[in-house]
């Protein structure tokens, strides 16, 4: 009769302690799961904040651009829609912000780290875009390429203006 009590006290003794440890982890890992979760800036990360688009485009931008493509970019992205080492730029304009654009090729590194849109390029191209060191104002000129070439390309450019 002893022997029985005594092994009852000892299973529930047993089932304490263990409900005692899941108690105390379980509420921790749900909160930081609401925690966490960072909201995508649609400019993306860096020191373009606003650009301003002129309409007609600006010719002699153009050229400077397209200069640039050729000479940095064109080995890993195409005018069209096909990826090859990166994304195709038809259509850039339609689907990013100016600033983000701007900001994912002379901000490369800080982008591919921490924002979503770029890290979610990353996971899929398997390869990172190394910084091709241009100044703000080839920046701008690369972009006022991609709105010509969106427009041939895409028939359509600015599309993500205010998205
Ligand atoms: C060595 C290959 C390489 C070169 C050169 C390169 N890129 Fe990239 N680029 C990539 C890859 C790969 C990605 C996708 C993100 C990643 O995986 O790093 C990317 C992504 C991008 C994106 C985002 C595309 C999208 O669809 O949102 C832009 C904009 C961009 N590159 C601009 C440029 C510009 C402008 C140049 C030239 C000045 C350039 N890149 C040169 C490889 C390259």
């Amino acid at each position: 009769m002893n022997k029985v009590i005594l092994s009852i006290t000892l299973i529930s003794m047993g089932l304490i302690i263990s409900c005692g440890g899941g108690d105390t982890t379980a509420p921790n890992a749900a909160e930081t799961a609401v925690t966490e979760a960072p909201k995508a800036d649609p400019k993306g990360i860096g020191a373009i904040t606003s650009v301003t688009l002129t309409d007609p485009m600006e010719q002699s931008m153009i050229a400077s651009g397209k200069a640039i493509y050729e000479m940095k970019c064109s080995a890993c992205h195409k005018l069209d829609g096909m990826r090859v080492v990166g994304p195709g730029f038809s259509g850039i304009t339609n689907r990013r912000r100016p600033e983000w654009v701007m900001n994912m090729i002379t901000n490369t590194e800080v982008m591919l780290e921490k924002d979503p849109a770029a890290q979610a390029l990353l996971e899929e191209c398997l390869m990172r875009m190394p910084n091709q060191n241009l100044s703000t104002g080839d920046a701008r000129d690369v972009l006022e390429f991609m709105r010509k070439n969106d427009e041939d390309t895409a028939g359509k450019k600015d599309g993500a203006v205010n998205s």
